[in-house]
């Protein structure tokens, strides 16, 4: 009984890797959706239909846990996969906009996030709980989701396009940035070099894992052998040598998924 993942892209192996490393006795399926990413710039029924898709795909393979490793989607689309698959378990992925409030001094958060999850309505719902009286500020950032898709080399040019896209967090005064996609923990030292000091970066990966854990107990979620199979809809041989280098493994043979 594999754990099932899926992201429009390789974003959500950050939190495969922290999954993996809490439960490296488990067997794991993870989807990235390249030929069709990002989907950060998509509408909604674009984010179900394709999330409806993939899930089919992981049910097809026999998991019945799956993790939503994007907050694009999860932020808008969770609730109705919950619907669609009432047979299935979801874990799924939001800005840590809790965590933020519990910890910023001066009361003002910058989430870095897609434009489809400042809209994702269980982020909204999540912010006007858990921020009461702090001031947030979301800043799109579709261009990360790129670099990290295909090169996270960051030279001059990008360098200042970095600090372009983070200076309106910095701006508004924030002493706590949250990683509200799960391609961006991929450049956090990138994005910490651009930042002062005094900023806090958050990156809920661990929680997830976390929580990944207490429903593997609770579904009595069979242990295997620690066994990974990536599929992408991308091209097989450069997400083979990505995917590689972002969970730091020597190899990985990657198999296709239809786009
Ligand atoms: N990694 C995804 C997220 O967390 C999606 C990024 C994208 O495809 O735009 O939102």
């Amino acid at each position: 009984m594999p754990i099932g993942f899926f992201d429009s892209g390789v974003g959500g192996l950050s939190i495969l890797r922290h999954t993996i490393t809490l439960l490296p006795s488990y067997d794991y399926l993870y989807i990235a959706d390249s030929a069709n990413c990002p989907w950060g710039e998509r509408d909604n029924n674009f984010i179900l239909n394709r999330s409806r898709q993939l899930t089919r795909f992981l049910a097809e393979y026999g998991a019945r846990l799956i993790v939503v490793a994007c907050n694009s989607a999860s932020t808008n689309v969770i609730d109705q996969l919950r619907v669609d698959f009432p047979e299935l378990s979801f874990v799924g992925v939001e800005p840590g906009v809790k965590p933020a409030s519990e910890i910023t001094k001066n009361g003002r958060i910058a989430v870095l996030a897609t434009r489809a999850t400042s809209r994702g309505n269980k982020y909204i719902r999540t912010k006007e709980k858990h921020t009461q009286g702090k001031s947030v500020i979301t800043v799109a950032a579709p261009e990360l989701v790129n670099w990290v898709e295909h090169d996270r080399e960051i030279n001059f040019c990008r360098k200042a396009k970095l600090s372009e896209i983070l200076d309106p967090a910095i701006s508004f005064g924030a002493d706590t940035l949250v990683l509200g996609c799960t391609h961006f923990p991929f450049l956090i030292e990138q994005i910490k070099a651009c930042l002062p000091d005094e900023i806090t970066v958050i990156d809920t990966g661990d929680a997830v894992a976390r929580q990944v854990e207490r429903l593997c107990k609770s579904l009595e979620i069979e242990h295997g052998s620690g066994k990974l199979r990536v599929f992408t809809s991308g091209d097989v041989g450069v997400a083979s040598k990505l995917v590689a280098k972002l969970m730091c493994i020597s190899h990985m043979e990657c198999e296709t998924i239809e786009k």
